[in-house]
């Protein structure tokens, strides 16, 4: 099967919903994803086949401590919403769709990248220690239906410098 990755259309916030709401995630609306998908500050990655078959949603925040510092501002980025069909998962998508992500952040400059994730969420939790990510903290209380803490990620741009593919891939899965 070919997949390809690419950016998010507006067209494409309906599939993308019905797998969030497949993968049990924190709620968006569809409208919120067309906006995402338009939006200057986002990197919205689907990953198509004859549907779409995953995504990420990722946006850029200024670093406000160099605004204080008065530098010049370096972007972080925080993954929002990620998710791979379930019949598609452990076929290395959802690494791609993250690598292809990070590349696009490269491209902004993005020094690092955080994430939250519900501590019972093992399966995420490692995905992401395998893609570079490690634990810096825990959010008491964070999530709500159910209540659950939130377990804080973060990678360093440096670290993702030499893995990254080129955004567009299409490969066989
Ligand atoms: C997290 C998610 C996007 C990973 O997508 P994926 O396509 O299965 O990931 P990959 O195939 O690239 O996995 C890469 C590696 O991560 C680790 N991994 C992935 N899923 C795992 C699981 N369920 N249990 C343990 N390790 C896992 C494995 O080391 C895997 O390599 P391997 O298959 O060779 O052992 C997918 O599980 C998903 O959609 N989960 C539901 C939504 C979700 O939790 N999103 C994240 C919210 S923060």
């Amino acid at each position: 099967m070919k997949v390809r990755i690419r950016r998010a259309l507006a067209s494409d916030a309906a599939s993308v919903k019905a797998l969030e709401l497949a993968a049990d995630l924190s709620p968006w609306s569809e409208s919120d994803y067309r906006e995402e998908a338009g939006r200057e500050g986002s990197i919205f990655i689907v990953a198509e086949a004859e549907q779409i078959i995953g995504f990420i949603l990722m946006r850029l925040i200024t670093n406000s401590d160099d605004f204080c510092a008065a530098k010049t501002p370096q972007f972080h980025a925080e993954i929002l919403n990620f998710a791979v069909h379930t019949t598609m998962r452990r076929r290395g998508l959802g690494s791609a769709l993250l690598l292809s992500a990070l590349a696009q952040g490269q491209n902004r400059e993005v020094t690092r990248y955080f994430l939250e994730v519900r501590s019972s969420n093992l399966a995420a939790i490692g995905f992401y220690r395998i893609n570079g990510f490690r634990e810096i903290g825990v959010r008491r209380g964070f999530y709500s239906h159910p209540p659950e803490d939130a377990v804080l990620m973060e990678c360093s741009g440096d670290k993702v410098l030499a893995r990254v593919p080129p955004f567009g891939l299409v490969f066989d899965l």
